[in-house]
């Protein structure tokens, strides 16, 4: 596959997406947003990848933000068909059914900062600066960010984010759980990876119910949320992963699993 803005390799089962515009600081124009979601949608159908980690190019920037360039000239119409757009893409990789580890290498502003939200974990670098700072350019969060910030670090902390658009540094964000873990930038994507590579080492049908047991159980009461686990524990039964899991403890012997 051939893209304009991204980067993608693939070793031994990870697939690293790299946005890779440095000159825009990464910021997210269309073209990438669509390159991303065709990244997306043929890494879940890849037998070859175990899970990804998303990250952007150069030292300083993750993603800062959607292209302002973009924004400044959209209809109402537009605008609404571009929240729209980012909202699906972020919609798959929450969804995504292998993990998704974001390296916040820099800056995450506004659609960078929802972004990397929409990852099923976060790792970032001693000088990452998250933040919404829609606000200040008189719009405000199109990519769920106003959905996401509050469930992942309460609704308090999320509207002194949302609301004074102020950024907030990378220990700022481990202490209010913005982000999983903060490491030196010269070591981030081969933590981002030792992370990743820890959960590939599991069973790869657990890895994928467990995100939609967690996805989906979030938009339900709790008691839907456990019938709906119930279920995919049920199916998990079926499994020759669930069969050789258990029996490999059994046996003290390393499990063996295939993903079926
Ligand atoms: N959209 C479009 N271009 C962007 C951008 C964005 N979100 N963020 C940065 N850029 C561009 C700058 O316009 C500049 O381009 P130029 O060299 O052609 O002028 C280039 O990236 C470098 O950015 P610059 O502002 O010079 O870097 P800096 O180190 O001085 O400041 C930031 C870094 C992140 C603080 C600053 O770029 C910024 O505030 N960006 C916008 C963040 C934002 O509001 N995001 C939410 C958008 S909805």
């Amino acid at each position: 596959m051939a893209f304009q803005n991204l980067l993608l390799e693939t070793r031994d089962a990870v697939a690293v997406v790299t946005i890779n515009r440095p000159e825009k600081l990464n910021a997210l124009n269309d073209a990438t947003l669509a390159e991303l979601a065709s990244a997306f949608a043929s890494l879940a159908g890849d037998a070859a990848v175990g899970g990804v980690i998303l990250t952007g190019s150069g030292p300083k920037a993750f993603v800062a933000g959607a292209d302002i360039g973009e924004l400044a000239a959209q209809t109402p119409v537009e605008g609404r068909e571009r929240s729209r757009t980012g909202q699906r893409l972020l919609d798959a990789i929450e969804g995504f059914p292998k993990p998704v580890v974001a390296a916040v290498n820099g800056f995450a502003l506004g659609g960078g900062c929802e972004l990397a939200m929409a990852c099923h974990v976060r790792v970032a670098s001693e000088n990452a600066k998250l933040g919404t700072p829609e606000v200040k350019l008189g719009i405000m969060c199109g990519y769920a960010g106003t959905q996401r910030l509050p469930r992942l670090i309460g609704k308090g902390r999320a509207l002194e984010m949302l609301l004074t658009g102020e950024m907030v540094d990378a220990a700022e964000a481990l202490r209010i759980g913005l982000v999983n873990r903060v490491v030196p930038q010269a070591q981030l994507l081969a933590e981002a990876e030792a992370l990743l590579r820890k959960m590939l080492a599991n069973g790869p049908v657990s890895l994928r119910f467990t995100i939609d047991a967690v996805n989906r159980g979030l938009e339900m009461p709790f008691a839907e949320g456990q019938d709906h686990e119930a279920t995919l524990f049920g199916l998990i039964c079926t499994t020759d992963d669930m069969k050789d899991g258990t029996q490999a403890f059994l046996e003290k012997r390393p499990p063996r699993f295939k993903g079926r």
